[in-house]
């Protein structure tokens, strides 16, 4: 596996393989690698001849109060694992080689409408760097095909958004959300929950499912439902953030035309924050 830390030398490198006919898969990353990740590289390999993945923990998607400093760092591990799985290429980019001429002054790539409720809402600002950042690793690795988890599905949906609006060359692939035995989905934030908070943690996951089941059983008063669990998950020791019940393309209200729901999450459990979401195809 190579290496690299700018953008030319990644460059440089692609070009020669993109001349040879390669087909490039890329899965973009902040690091901390966990299985869920190495589901997307699986999936990676399945599609392109060579897999570049990115490790870049990026500042301008993370608010003031965050946990930019305290997120997780693991480079020698991460490439470890890299490397077992048969990956060609990481780049690891310092914050001055992504943004040379600090953040404040970055052109920024903003997708509205899907990008604007639950996490837009929460973390005003975050897909705005999310967006803004996966462009230009987009326009870095010029991969054929990007590989995202659905596990973070509104940013999956901001994602093909994005690459639709502005006629971006690239296949963007989805893969299902990787979880422990007892649901908890996978997260590089997991290592921050408590021993009695990683214990309640599956609860997150639980609820969506109940929910799903009272949905896929003809119960459609979704109001309600949201109600219910959001009590429930408070009841349970979790501080809810949003549960809604969502049309699987939009983000937005289901409607007659949906085909698709989801069902989206995010609740803080002591200072971590959880997101999760389940599917549900209804037609
Ligand atoms: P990160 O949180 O490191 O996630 C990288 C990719 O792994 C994302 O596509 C995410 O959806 C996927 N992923 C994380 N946990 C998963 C799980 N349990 N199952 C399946 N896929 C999972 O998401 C980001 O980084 C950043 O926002 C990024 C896209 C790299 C832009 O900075």
């Amino acid at each position: 596996m190579k290496t690299f830390s700018t953008t030319a030398r990644l460059r440089e490198a692609l070009a020669s393989e993109r001349r040879n006919g390669r087909r490039i898969a890329f899965v973009p990353t902040m690091g901390n690698l966990h299985d869920g990740h190495l589901q997307l590289v699986r999936r990676a390999r399945d599609l392109g001849d060579i897999v570049v993945v990115s490790i870049f923990v990026n500042p301008l998607q993370f608010g003031a109060n965050e946990d930019l400093d305290k997120y997780p760092r693991t480079l020698a591990a991460d490439k470890e694992k890299l490397f077992a799985e048969g990956v060609q290429y990481l780049f690891h980019p310092g914050v001055a080689e992504m943004y040379p001429n600090g953040m404040g002054v970055q052109s920024i790539v903003s997708v509205p409408g899907v990008s604007e409720r639950h996490c837009g809402a929460s973390r005003p600002g975050h897909f705005d760097g999310v967006s803004t950042v996966v462009t230009k690793l987009f326009q870095i690795v010029q991969p054929d095909v990007a590989v995202f988890g659905k596990k973070d599905f509104q940013q999956l949906a901001v994602i093909k958004k994005m690459v639709a609006d502005l006629c971006m060359p690239i296949e963007i692939e989805g893969v299902n959300t990787a979880r422990d035995e007892d649901g908890l989905a996978m997260s590089s934030r997991n290592g921050f929950l408590s021993r009695a908070e990683r214990e309640l943690a599956p609860f997150l996951h639980k609820t969506l499912q109940e929910c799903r089941d009272a949905i896929a059983c003809g119960f459609d008063s979704y109001d309600e439902l949201e109600r219910h669990a959001r009590l429930a998950l408070l009841d349970a020791g979790f501080e809810p953030d949003y549960f809604s019940i969502c049309d699987a393309q939009t983000l937005d209200k289901v409607t007659l035309a949906t085909e698709e729901i989801v069902i989206l999450a995010a609740a803080r459990l002591g200072a971590t924050r959880l997101i999760d979401n389940v599917t549900l195809n209804f037609n």
